[in-house]
């Protein structure tokens, strides 16, 4: 069952300090060392993102999965057009790295997953013909609560020159599976049992490159409340707050000082197990949400592609 979950994104940036001002705003505790800088969630023994600094822009090094069974993986790889690589200089000597047909360099890791999270207070709403919340009042003033802090991080969305055939090296070698996808501009991929809806995702793109990571947080309270927080600090785009229809998580986008995005998101379909689930192929008018703002205009560019005007 190899693949079972996200680890981290590796990101080469031209400097540190933007990136660790973004994701300290965002909620993530970060640590510096020398020219790297390791962002976790509160509460994880585990790096969430990975800054390197003293790149000339922004790119994606490499993503890094919690994984079993890597000798199986190591003998796919080949068969699904990709190739088992060297440790990269400076990198951890341990797991195995591929790359996949397109070059996006992956890292699989064996090793315990986190502890469960804690339980979150249910998100109690009164609807028609079933109220829930009798007498009191479910909103405390604003300034009552704390800054929102990211829980774990749940999906990394990368671009891909051909979706489904990054999809099928993810499936193929990685042993994933095929969520859903909206025609063949942009799939969903799980792990095959206990999983996140997505834990990988493939966007179209002239090129590979980092589009967003996504954390997840305890309510669509905190999505909203972190997103608008996080918007005041960091002063650049957003989308959000808005409901996906692929994956049904609420969602509010923020964009990185490199163009790229960091989400907040709070129920998300689960699978518990793929052989019972079935894929769906949306149209383009669901690939991106249900209901929200307008989509910005560069959501979906890929500022790493080589000759393309930097953000
Ligand atoms: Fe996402």
């Amino acid at each position: 069952m190899p693949v079972l979950g996200a680890l981290s994104v590796t990101l080469e940036v031209p400097t540190l300090d933007d990136g660790v001002s973004f994701y300290v705003d965002a909620g993530l505790e970060v640590s510096i060392d020398g020219a790297i800088a390791q962002c976790r969630c509160h509460g994880q023994t585990r790096n969430s993102i990975v800054l390197i600094g003293g790149a000339r822009r922004k790119r994606l090094h490499h993503i890094a999965l919690r994984a079993d069974q890597l000798g199986d993986i190591a003998r796919r790889v080949a068969g699904a057009g990709g190739a088992v690589v060297e440790t990269p200089t400076g990198f951890e000597d341990r797991g195995l790295w591929v790359r996949d047909p397109h070059g996006m360099l992956y890292h699989l890791v064996e090793q315990l997953p986190e502890p469960e999270l804690a339980w979150a207070p249910v998100f109690e709403i009164n609807a028609p013909g079933r109220l829930m919340r009798r007498s009191r009042s479910a909103m405390l003033p604003g300034a009552a609560y704390a800054a929102v802090r990211p829980l774990r991080l749940g999906h990394v969305l990368v671009f891909s020159p051909d979706v489904m055939s990054s999809v099928n090296f993810v499936t193929e070698a990685l042993g994933m599976g095929l969520a859903d996808r909206a025609q063949d501009v942009i799939a969903f991929c799980c792990a095959r049992k206990d999983s996140d809806h997505h834990v990988v995702a493939f966007a179209k793109s002239p090129g590979i490159g980092f589009h967003h990571a996504s954390f997840q947080v305890a309510t669509p309270d905190e999505v909203g409340r972190g997103g608008r927080r996080l918007l005041e600090k960091a002063k650049r785009g957003d989308w959000g707050f808005g409901r996906h229809t692929i994956g049904s998580n609420f969602f509010h986008y923020i964009q990185d000082p490199w163009g790229s995005w960091f989400e907040y998101y709070s129920d998300m379909d689960h699978i518990d197990d793929y052989a019972r689930w079935t894929p769906s192929n949306y149209t383009m008018a669901d690939s991106l949400a249900n209901w929200g703002p307008a989509v910005p205009h560069d959501f979906v560019h890929n500022y790493e592609v080589p000759g393309t005007a930097e953000f």
